[in-house]
């Protein structure tokens, strides 16, 4: 069979667009970017979040999606391809395997928080959290992250739930849930912004998040909003080439990924408006506490909201969704290729890589360092470099009339300054930013 056609093609333009949509709404949104901003310093932080996603996150995002779909296999066998194409070194195919490595890593601490999620589903269902004040819900967290065995049973329902949807094939399980569910998530976003409006202090939650106090920001926070800025677009390792390579032969991909990249944008700005309100109006909830922000303060809302039990039930069961659709991103590179091998079937492949990925899980549950550990090398070492080699090799090595011909863009003037864009801005300033935050961090 030929390789490039095995693994299908999405039914439409938009089913990309929700497939990638949900990889990149997730957990990155909803629980990350708030609390990476609260530790951050907020403003400023935020500025240099959304200056990275327009600089570098949307033209590198196209660049991965433009080299998936050139090459219509797994991110490995792709990069061989157009490598072979421009007649490179085979080097070049580095970038699909650090993805499938950086993939897998990332899996072993995200199913561990999506393991979280789903525990709060039940908490608030069983009115765990009814007049919750700061004190109850931090402690509830921290009985949480006390208790390895809980954790480790939640964690692994996750990354079965994750292993069952890739088995059946992206296209049947995801499309469709993302398709009703993501929309529904928003809805509660709305609502629990509403709730911040109204109860919360808005005003200081605003002013954390928009006003710029640049002498809050470090060399290692600017470092992190880059890092963020691939981790929540699903860039620089593999998952959106991946879902490249199914995209349709003539749907426009400047289009369709600055959709993505809008959205995407919007729900993490949103969750933070939801978020921060509640914080600033509860004593003994900080900006600055770190990986537990969303699962202590929104609890304290949903316990005193009318109508809360359900809201903040469904709340958990919408961000666990958005977990998963981010999660089969994770493996898919990975599993694309095993079957690409012809020496497994999907379901093998899935459940091997299934499997390496809760083993990183266990780790990263029996020990914190284990967890910050795959979080840092990940989001702000390899997805950085990854999406680094992505700009050089689309901008400058890539023959231009193969680039243009899938940006379908010769004559558009769009296409120039993406070009120039991704040759000339986003490298160096990925490159300028992990230089000068390793510096601070030798000699700072
Ligand atoms: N973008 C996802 C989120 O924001 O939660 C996380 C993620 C998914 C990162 C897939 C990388 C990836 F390949």
């Amino acid at each position: 069979m030929d390789k490039r056609k095995m693994h299908g093609v999405w039914a439409s333009r938009w089913t990309f667009i929700l497939a990638a949509t949900g990889s990149a709404v997730g957990l990155g949104n909803i629980w990350k970017f708030p609390y990476i901003a609260g530790e951050n310093g907020g403003g400023a932080f935020v500025l240099i979040y959304l200056l990275c996603i327009a600089l570098i996150g949307i033209p590198v995002m196209m660049a991965e999606v433009l080299i998936g779909r050139r090459g219509r296999m797994s991110p490995i066998n792709a990069m061989r391809y157009v490598t072979s194409e421009a007649g490179l070194h085979g080097g070049w195919t580095a970038i699909g395997w650090m993805g499938v490595v950086a993939g897998l890593m990332i899996m072993a601490f995200y199913s561990v928080v999506a393991g979280w999620a789903v525990n709060y589903i039940f908490a608030l269902a069983s009115g765990e959290f009814s007049s919750a004040v700061g004190t109850v819900s931090t402690g509830y967290f921290d009985a949480l992250l006390a208790n390895n065995g809980k954790q480790a049973m939640w964690h692994s329902i996750f990354s079965f739930m994750t292993f069952a949807v890739v088995a059946a094939g992206v296209t049947r399980g995801l499309g469709m849930v993302a398709r009703v569910l993501m929309p529904f998530l928003f809805v509660v976003l709305i609502l629990l912004l509403g709730y911040g409006v109204v109860e919360g202090d808005f005003a200081a939650a605003f002013r954390f998040l928009f006003e710029f106090h640049f002498e809050k920001l470090t060399w290692n926070g600017v470092l992190v909003a880059l890092g963020h800025a691939f981790f929540t677009l699903s860039l620089g390792m593999g998952a959106i080439m991946a879902y490249g390579a199914y995209m349709p032969d003539h749907s426009s991909i400047g289009r369709t990924i600055i959709t993505v990249g809008l959205l995407d944008t919007v729900v993490a700005l949103v969750a933070g408006l939801a978020i921060f309100p509640i914080v600033f109006a509860t004593p003994g909830i900080e900006p600055g506490s770190g990986p537990g922000l969303m699962f202590v303060s929104l609890p304290v809302a949903f316990g005193s909201m009318p109508l809360g039990l359900i809201f903040g039930t469904l709340f958990f069961m919408l961000v666990t969704v958005a977990a998963w659709s981010s999660a089969v991103s994770l493996i898919e590179p990975g599993v694309a290729w095993l079957v690409e091998t012809g020496k497994f079937n999907r379901i093998k492949a899935t459940f091997l890589l299934a499997f390496v990925a809760w083993c990183g899980g266990l780790a990263s549950i029996w020990n914190g360092a284990i967890f910050n550990a795959l979080d840092f090398l990940t989001a702000q070492i390899m997805l950085p470099l990854g999406g680094l080699f992505i700009a050089v090799f689309v901008g400058w090595l890539m023959k231009r009339d193969v680039v243009a011909k899938e940006m379908d863009g010769e004559e558009h003037p769009l296409f120039e300054i993406w070009r120039f864009v991704l040759r000339y801005i986003s490298p160096v300033l990925v490159a300028l930013v992990m230089g000068l935050s390793l510096y601070s961090k030798l000699f700072g």
